[in-house]
């Protein structure tokens, strides 16, 4: 098989796409003669590509690097100078992949990767019809893996969908959330559905609320151009949030098949309650950071970074409270919050049980008991507890809480594949499963939306929160006013 990276020589391939190879390459996971052929517009020799690559996986790979299995990984990668611009445009490409696939004796059976800003997606995909390098045939194989963001609302989203379509049929397409290929994402549906103890708890009956909460301690970094155009709505909740929220709160499949799985998650996109109008005002907190500190030294607001707008109105945090309209969580809320310049990198889940009755052990209204707790960290310290209380050894019954505790780390020991090393081999395996479908894309766009169309036509300042700090004041009355609180991390 052949991996050909459109972007090859770009920050993604660097940092994520090539370490993940190498990692697979290690591990005896890629397929007998895999290649990997950058493309860009720069001029590189494969010796150039090639170090370029070491250079990426030596920073950013879980492992550190093997020399005598870099020396192996390495001669299988090449790079191709090529455009997408005009009629001949990946003629050099055609001629070197026939050469790379003959000299190697390589099937023909291809990836491309779309490691390019969207706005060239489309091109991208017409020169690729252009050139003939799709076949909807079994063999060779010819599949497309995109990269987030599908568009910026639903109408350039379907544009996407559409350009890409009129190319590949959707079996061949493979749309990256890279949240769903996180060890401890994958884990929720194991959790949910390989244990008899929490499914049955899993609902409207027994869940007061959930928390879903996304927290990076980084700022925007070099990327503002493309954030200025996007916000936290469009980077996290659109996507990987709603992700979360599906994987959360689905019904159980009748199978592991991927359209089965993706059917149930689809479910869930469509029984959001919308949010539109007045409605959006009272569930949704948006929050721009202004200057704090970040881990101790001094970090400049979002309209001070490299390349923002000073008037920017794009939002680095949100809050929101969702519904879902069916009868397993009929009334129960969601609550979602992620954001940029928080204290920490923090991902998890928690469902929160509902409470004990005011009887027995939780009778004093000044000391009720704390709610059992079970909490999925994400990341970065994976795992999950369940938190419950306890007697302390004594005399009196005076009641504590405590943990059952679970550390991926400590249980499973050495480093956790990359969400990336999981979904590029799901592409060569031809297994679509943890891969967004066209119509799930478009269902959580359309729910975006209106919240989208609210805040565009609004003009009264954003709440702001200094760097570092868990987010504004706002957020925290969204919780409040309905009795609750977010959890600390
Ligand atoms: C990306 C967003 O999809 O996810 C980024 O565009 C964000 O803004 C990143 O920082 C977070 O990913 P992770 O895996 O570091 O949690």
């Amino acid at each position: 098989m052949t991996i050909v990276i459109f972007g090859g020589n770009g920050d993604l391939a660097h940092r994520k796409l090539l370490p993940a190879l190498y990692n697979l390459h290690v591990d005896a996971l890629l397929p007998p003669r895999t290649a990997i052929v950058g493309v860009g517009r720069k001029e590189m020799t494969d010796e150039a590509y090639r170090a370029f690559a070491k250079d990426g996986v030596t920073k950013f790979s879980r492992r550190p690097i093997d020399e005598a299995a870099w020396a192996a990984f390495a001669a299988t990668i090449f790079f191709v100078n090529a455009s997408i611009d005009g009629e001949q445009g990946l003629a050099p490409l055609g001629a070197r992949l026939d050469i790379i696939e003959h000299e190697g004796q390589r099937s023909g059976d291809r990836v491309y990767y779309l490691a390019v800003p969207p706005t060239l997606f489309a091109p991208t995909v017409q020169q690729l019809a252009r050139a003939r390098f799709v076949t909807k045939e079994d063999h060779p194989i010819a599949r497309i893996i995109v990269e987030k963001p599908i568009g910026r609302d639903l109408e350039s989203a379907r544009a996407i969908n559409d350009a890409i379509a009129a190319v590949f049929d959707e079996r061949q397409i493979y749309r990256i959330d890279h949240y769903l290929g996180k060890e401890t994402v994958q884990n929720i549906l194991v959790l949910r559905f390989a244990n008899s103890i929490f499914e049955p708890l899993f609902n409207h009956k027994y869940v007061d609320h959930v928390q879903i909460t996304v927290a990076e301690a980084e700022g925007v970094g070099t990327r503002a151009g493309y954030y200025e155009q996007a916000g936290a709505l469009r980077d996290m909740v659109q996507n990987h949030m709603l992700q979360l929220l599906s994987l959360v709160a689905m019904e159980p499949p009748h199978a592991l098949d991927a359209d089965v799985i993706r059917d149930e998650k689809l479910e869930i996109l469509q029984s959001l309650r919308p949010l539109a109008g007045a409605a959006v005002d009272a569930n949704v907190v948006r929050a721009q950071y202004a200057a704090g500190f970040d881990v101790g030294k001094p970090a400049p607001g979002y309209r001070e970074e490299p390349g923002v707008d000073p008037q920017s109105r794009i939002e680095t945090y949100v809050a929101l409270q969702i519904f879902i309209d069916n009868w397993r969580w009929a009334g129960v809320p969601f609550f979602l919050r992620t954001g940029k310049r928080l204290p920490k990198r923090a991902s998890e889940i928690s469902v929160h049980l509902k409470e004990v009755p005011p009887i027995l052990f939780n009778a004093d209204p000044s000391a009720r008991l704390d709610q059992n707790i079970l909490t999925i960290r994400i990341q970065p310290d994976e795992g999950m507890s369940l938190g419950i209380s306890s007697k302390i050894p004594g005399p009196q019954v005076r009641i504590y809480p405590v943990k059952l505790d679970f550390h991926y780390g400590s249980t499973f020991g050495g480093s956790t594949p990359e969400a990336y090393e999981r979904l590029l081999l799901d592409v060569m395996n031809g297994d679509p499963t943890l891969f967004m479908r066209r119509d799930a894309v478009e269902a959580a766009w359309k729910w975006v939306m209106p919240i989208l169309e609210r805040w565009t036509a609004q003009t009264d300042p954003l709440p702001a929160y200094p760097a570092g700090n868990w987010g504004p004041a706002e957020a925290d009355r969204l919780l409040e006013s309905t009795g609750r609180r977010w959890r600390p991390l």
